[in-house]
């Protein structure tokens, strides 16, 4: 049977008819078509997956669609402005050579900016930490750490 649950996804409101246990990786990807938010492991093991959800980042393929209900999510898409300016940590990726396959890039940037949102200047050994859960296999992480650290040492 299925139910209905209202998300607020990047400032809009979706009524939607969800099964139970369908996750929110899926409900956003496969439901809502904003496809962003990337799917690796499925089993909360890679960050792949990360969206903000009240403030918090969190593992959208551990999440259960009931479990979003009435929740405020933030994927990478909703981080650029609706007239299409980058967020600074994005531009920092960038700029940093932080992005390579870019597999990882949503859930790592979504991971750094739940950071900054409670923690403006991170050290090297808090922005490791926060982004411990988030899996790379292409840049060696020395770069994300540095397109952190390069945001906020302009705030
Ligand atoms: S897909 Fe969710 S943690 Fe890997
Ligand atoms: S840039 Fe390829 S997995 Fe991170």
């Amino acid at each position: 049977m299925k139910m209905q649950i209202t998300l607020t996804v990047n400032g809009d409101k979706y009524e939607l008819l969800v099964s139970p246990l369908s996750k929110l990786v899926d409900v956003l990807r496969e439901e809502l078509g904003i496809t962003g938010t990337k799917k690796g492991c499925g089993e909360g093991e890679c960050g792949a997956c990360t969206v903000i959800m009240d403030g918090q980042p969190v593992s959208s393929c551990l999440v259960l669609a009931p479990q979003a209900d009435g929740k405020s999510i933030l994927t990478i898409e909703g981080l650029e402005s609706r007239d299409g300016i980058l967020d600074p940590i994005q531009e920092s990726f960038m700029k940093k050579g932080a992005i390579q396959c870019g597999y990882c890039s949503p859930g790592m940037i979504l991971t750094a900016k739940a950071l900054l949102l409670v923690n403006e200047h991170p050290s090297e050994d808090e922005i490791r930490n926060a982004i411990s859960g988030n899996l790379c296999r292409c840049t060696g992480y020395q770069k994300i750490v540095d397109a952190v650290l390069d945001v906020t040492e302009k705030e």
